[in-house]
């Protein structure tokens, strides 16, 4: 049996990228028979940047909803907000002590925000501590996650392989598993998908906003009737990753034909969007104007995350000398 772990920060609706690159492949193990999954709204990491509490608990309830539109099972596994398992920030300032300055200081991440932010606080500097005590306080074994959390992952491991040194062996060591396929899913204009970008796609919207979305996807500005080539175009590319093979060699065709224009491109991508996402967009909706039952969910999960939490977070005290 392994341990499945991973979080969704709730800093927006999750888009297509947060389901390719982490929920929709988290869910495909989690439905593995022998594995036990830990997914969860990363709710105090959102605060790093989300203010306002209005907006946070909009948020939560997107990514709560998503979780479970794509079809997680929540009385097979384990479903929580950050949040509601408060022993995680107790683990968070144990390991901040034992972190390196110049790890975080050289983090990529928080360069990243840092050069963009205004505000730069303090949370956004420790995320990454708060992300290794949110996977090594439920001894993750797997942490399915999108390439840019590989670096953080790698710091979880340095701390738990650290903190074991020192004290024996206390924390279980977690590996990432990052689908090469979706690595880094592109947004709209190319560059990858993020909500800070504002480059997103987001699938859980109406019909007519979605397709004005991926109307909104970059090209280049080739007249109708040249052909174009796929492998450099933005909608080709989203389209590679949902379609299948037959439905994707028809496109590669008519794109390399000419008389073939990006418009045309943008519709089929829409509508595969519709067809594949069917039943998980009719869930997420129905959901979202029914808020008690996500959080019945969360209530059933939060007793199960906060056993495991309190039984390893007391071992790491024993061994601190707490
Ligand atoms: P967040 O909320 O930014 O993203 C959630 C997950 O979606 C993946 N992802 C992508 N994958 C491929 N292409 C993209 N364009 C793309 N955009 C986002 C992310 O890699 C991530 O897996 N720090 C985390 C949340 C977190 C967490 C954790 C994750 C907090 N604690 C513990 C795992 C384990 C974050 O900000 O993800």
């Amino acid at each position: 049996m392994a341990r499945i772990l991973t979080g969704i920060q709730s800093s927006g609706k999750p888009h297509l990228g947060n389901l390719l690159g982490a929920i929709l492949p988290a869910i495909a193990l989690s439905k593995e028979q022998h594995n036990d999954s830990f997914f969860f709204i990363a709710d105090l990491h959102s605060l790093t940047t989300i203010k306002d509490p209005g907006l946070r608990k909009e948020n939560i309830n997107s990514v709560a909803a998503a979780w479970i539109a794509c079809g997680f099972d929540t009385k097979k596994n384990t479903f929580y907000r950050q949040s509601k398992v408060p022993e995680v920030c107790e683990l968070a300032w144990i390991l901040n002590c034992f972190t390196p300055f110049p790890m975080l200081a050289n983090a990529h991440s928080f360069k990243d925000k840092s050069d963009k932010l205004s505000n730069v606080n303090a949370g956004l500097f420790v995320y990454p501590v708060l992300m290794a005590a949110d996977i090594l306080l439920y001894d993750a074994d797997i942490v399915p996650v999108g390439k840019d959390q590989k670096q953080h992952l790698e710091m979880t491991r340095d701390l738990g392989i650290t903190f074991n040194k020192k004290f024996g062996d206390t924390f279980v060591i977690p590996d990432p598993q990052i689908n090469s396929q979706m690595e880094i899913i592109p947004g709209i204009d190319g560059k990858k998908m993020s909500k800070s970008y504002g480059n997103t796609i987001d699938i859980f919207q109406s019909d007519k906003k979605l397709r004005k979305n991926i109307m909104s996807i970059q090209t280049d500005s080739l007249a109708l009737e040249a052909p174009k080539n796929p492998s450099t175009c933005n909608v080709f590319k989203l389209y590679e990753l949902l379609g299948s093979q037959k439905e994707i060699q028809t496109l590669r065709k008519s794109y390399l034909g000419g008389n073939y224009g990006y418009g045309h491109a943008k519709q089929e991508l829409f509508e595969l969007i519709v067809k594949i996402f069917a039943k998980e967009r009719s869930t997420y909706n129905e959901l979202i104007s029914h808020p008690e039952s996500l959080e019945k969910m969360l209530n059933e999960g939060e007793k199960k995350a906060s056993k495991i939490a309190r039984y390893v977070l007391s071992r790491v005290k024993s061994k601190v000398g707490f």
